[in-house]
């Protein structure tokens, strides 16, 4: 008796690896291309909102730059969520604004380890991260881009003497609980985070649909 079930479960066991071995190069072959996808939505976001900051801090000023980071990055965020079916946002080591800002759990322990590998000398500007996660309702493809802090975030994000008093009274004003201050030029200030449902890259339910 004692043998015959330590066959069956050898048997299940063994099943269960081939099993396991398949659907593991299954998945690191499509991760490549899932994340070459990612990567470049991802730079095209970063690209955008850079051109935008230049633009609007040379033709309006830097107090008007305020917009890129209140409007066109949410607008742009939005649309490219739209055109893809992927949900890409930025997020923020320390939060300004919470309902768009704050990191999830996955999202936390990401730019942690984004931290942690600058810190073991690593350039942030060629980090990147993805994974395939299980959630209740299916897989998706995760993938985060760091976000590094220049020269002309200063004004907003760098420490009281680098903000002008007028930014100063409008960020207390509207975010009276920011915590996005006090960074320096080269810092991780964030990434951009792409979640995407496994079944859309694969034209599954949610994707090439005709009707
Ligand atoms: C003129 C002011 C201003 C400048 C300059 C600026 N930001 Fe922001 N930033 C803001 C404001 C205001 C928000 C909150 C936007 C909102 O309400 O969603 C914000 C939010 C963010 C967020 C989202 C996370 C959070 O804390 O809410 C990131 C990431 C970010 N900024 C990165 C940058 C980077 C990188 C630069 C430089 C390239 C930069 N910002 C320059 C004002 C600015």
């Amino acid at each position: 008796m004692m043998t015959w079930n330590r066959c069956r479960l050898m048997r299940a066991l063994a099943g269960s690896v081939v099993v396991l071995m398949i659907t593991t190069s299954i998945a690191s072959a499509d991760q490549t291309e899932l994340a070459r996808g990612a990567s470049e939505v991802a730079t095209t976001f970063l690209e955008e909102l850079g051109e935008a900051m230049t633009r609007e801090m040379t033709e309006r000023g830097p107090v008007e730059a305020i917009i890129v980071c209140t409007k066109l990055a949410p607008d742009i965020a939005g649309r490219l969520s739209r055109e893809r079916g992927w949900r890409v946002t930025r997020v923020g080591t320390r939060v300004r604004n919470p309902l768009l800002g704050m990191p999830d759990a996955w999202e936390q322990r990401v730019l942690a380890e984004f931290t942690e590998r600058a810190a073991k000398g690593k350039t942030i500007a060629g980090m990147t991260h993805h994974e395939i996660v299980t959630e209740p309702d299916g897989q998706y493809f995760r993938f985060m881009k760091p976000i590094m802090v220049q020269s002309k975030c200063l004004l907003c994000h760098g420490s009281k003497d680098q903000i002008p008093e007028s930014i100063h009274l409008m960020l207390k004003q509207q975010y009276p609980f920011d915590r996005a201050i006090g960074y320096k030029t080269g810092e991780l200030r964030g990434a951009v985070s792409i979640k995407q449902p496994i079944e859309d890259a694969r034209g599954g339910p949610l994707g090439g649909q005709d009707q």
